[in-house]
């Protein structure tokens, strides 16, 4: 299986910046097959940045997108509108779990949409610094996992990619550093709770991701974890030295194996 890289600009970078960041990475940045390295803007700089990028060497996500496919709901982006400009959406980032307030059944709806709309939804899960200390983690991973994938069938999920991110590892809030360790049996845990849903073999095809403060010198402990396939970079993505030194470990880890 291919690694993922993702770079999840948040909301930083203007266009101007974010096209800068571009030239930057495409220089930096080679192409390469057992690498998938994808760019997620804001939504403002997605258009332009797509006629920018070597579309062989980068993937292009949106960091949200509504589930309805079209009507007045002012202020959205459907996920019908992104389907011939992204490969990917993040769903469920706890950003917007905590401040937008999207509870398990409004990502589910989202996960639902992208799918429909053929675009590979990244699903976000990870419990809160108090639920970790209340011992919640894997209930919490449980009701989230099992509530975001409910209305897809077997051939759906093979879309779906799951992004464990730990909020509490997050460099927007606690940014504590996540040991490897404390991520390979939550990394366990999803791919059994998807197994109960839909086998074997789907859950052994999923692709998972850790993302939490992840960069260039932390990324090869988090990909060599059991059961990893990448990466959900955020503050070190807008760094081009960092981001590109990310993928550039990912690469030699891959050639390595
Ligand atoms: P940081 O890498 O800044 O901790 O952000 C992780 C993240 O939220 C990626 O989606």
């Amino acid at each position: 299986m291919k690694t993922l890289i993702v770079g999840n600009w948040k909301m930083h970078l203007n266009t101007h910046d974010a096209s800068l960041l571009v030239k930057r990475l495409n220089d930096q940045i080679k192409t390469q097959r057992s690498v998938d390295v994808v760019l997620a803007p804001n939504m403002l700089v997605l258009q332009p940045i797509s006629l920018e990028i070597d579309r062989r060497k980068f993937g292009l996500a949106a960091q949200n997108a509504y589930s309805v496919d079209e009507g007045a709901y002012t202020g959205e982006v459907s996920f019908t509108m992104l389907r011939d400009l992204v490969d990917y959406v993040i769903v469920g980032h706890s950003e917007r779990r905590i401040y937008f307030n999207e509870s398990n059944d409004v990502i589910r709806d989202k996960i639902q949409a992208s799918v429909r709309n053929e675009i590979s939804p990244i699903l976000c899960v990870g419990e809160t610094k108090q639920e970790k200390l209340q011992h919640e983690t894997r209930r919490v991973i449980h009701d989230q996992v099992t509530t975001a994938l409910a209305n897809l069938t077997s051939e759906e999920i093979d879309k779906v990619v799951i992004a464990y991110e730990p909020v509490w590892a997050i460099s927007t809030f606690q940014g504590e550093q996540a040991k490897p360790s404390d991520i390979e049996p939550i990394f366990e845990l999803i791919r059994s709770i998807v197994s109960d849903l839909y086998g074997h073999q789907v859950a052994e095809n999923l692709r998972l991701l850790y993302g939490g403060s992840v960069t260039s010198d932390t990324v090869s402990g988090y990909l060599k974890i059991r059961g990893c396939n990448g990466a959900l970079v955020g503050g070190a993505s807008i760094n081009y030295k960092e981001f590109s030194g990310i993928v550039e470990q990912a690469y030699a880890l891959k050639n390595k194996a």
